[in-house]
């Protein structure tokens, strides 16, 4: 039987109508507007698009958003600066450093310097112990979303068998935790994994993340499971035209859906999520910081 496709660009919209319902209400109920600041430090192209849509998607949910674009020579002492501000800015309830940040600054540092409470990417040392053991923290975006996408599908993770491929602080990592959070049995798979065709046929639940094109071919995958794609994969399709590109992810979707009781597709399956996430996120963060009702169904 063919797999479930599952449409995260859809989720993704119903995610954001959840946080704009929310956003709405928490102004006409408590006078909080839910602000979000972005910075972003150089002119790297795929970070000008990923925070212009940032700042789109925030308006359009009923937030506030602030965006600080800084040279790409910046120091970072004028960097932490800025970060400090908007540490103590009231009306600043989320704030993101797009990373890459350029080679001359420590991003672990600048990460670090931000409110925990503020950090609506997750990835503050704080935040990554507070997920480790099992507390309420800021939950990275794009696992988060993955995670969304699981429980709407599955119901219950609990007892399945999961594997993710690839060990990254800002996916492969939190993502293990929030499995093992919802009683997963989990496996972490990378590049150095002994027999990783094996490990992965043992899974029920496969994220892949490791930023290799097509990388997981249909007959690693358990008939019947369920296959996360986290991968975006830019490559050269001459038969589309001169200099044309397509997208794909980590698994090779046609031998692996033909398998798979349910996959999500490239694009349109995590890519969405991430962004639906991050003002969850900063609406949450909002809330958290006035005590209000925090909405539902939209953290880990
Ligand atoms: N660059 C690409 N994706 C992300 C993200 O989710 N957060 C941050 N801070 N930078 C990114």
């Amino acid at each position: 039987m063919a797999a479930t496709v599952i449409d995260g660009k859809a989720f993704a919209g119903t995610v954001r109508e959840k946080v704009a319902a929310h956003v709405e209400r928490i102004k006409a109920e408590a006078g909080v507007t839910p602000g979000l600041a972005v910075v972003l430090v150089g002119e790297d192209p795929a970070s000008q698009v990923y925070v212009r849509s940032k700042g789109k998607q925030t308006a359009e949910a009923g937030m506030n958003s602030f965006e600080h674009k800084l040279d790409a020579d910046t120091s970072e002492a004028d960097l932490l600066a800025v970060v400090d501000q908007l540490n103590n800015d009231p009306a600043v309830h989320g704030i993101l450093v797009q990373l890459p940040l350029p080679d001359h600054l420590d991003s672990d540092l600048v990460i670090n310097s931000i409110d925990p409470a503020k950090d609506v990417d997750g990835f503050h040392i704080s935040n990554v112990g507070l997920l480790g053991t099992g507390q309420k923290s800021m939950v990275p975006c794009t696992p988060l979303g993955c995670l969304m996408m699981l429980r709407d599908h599955h119901g219950s993770l609990s007892g399945m068998n999961a594997v993710v491929i690839g060990r990254s602080n800002i996916v492969g990592k939190p993502m293990a935790q929030l499995l093992l959070n919802d009683s997963c049995t989990v496996t972490i798979a990378h590049s150095r994994t002994a027999d990783l065709p094996g490990v992965v046929r043992q899974a029920d639940i496969v994220v892949a993340a490791v930023g290799r094109p097509e990388m997981v071919p249909g007959d690693w995958i358990k008939p019947g499971a369920t296959v996360i794609d986290v991968g975006i994969n830019r490559l050269d399709a001459p038969e589309k035209g001169e200099g044309k590109t397509r997208l794909v992810g980590d698994v090779d979707y046609d031998s692996c859906a033909a398998v798979a009781g349910a996959i999500t597709p490239v694009p349109g399956g995590v890519g969405p999520m991430t962004i639906a996430c991050l003002l969850a996120n900063t609406v949450t963060a909002c809330c958290r910081a006035n005590g209000l009702e925090e909405p539902e169904g939209l953290t880990a």
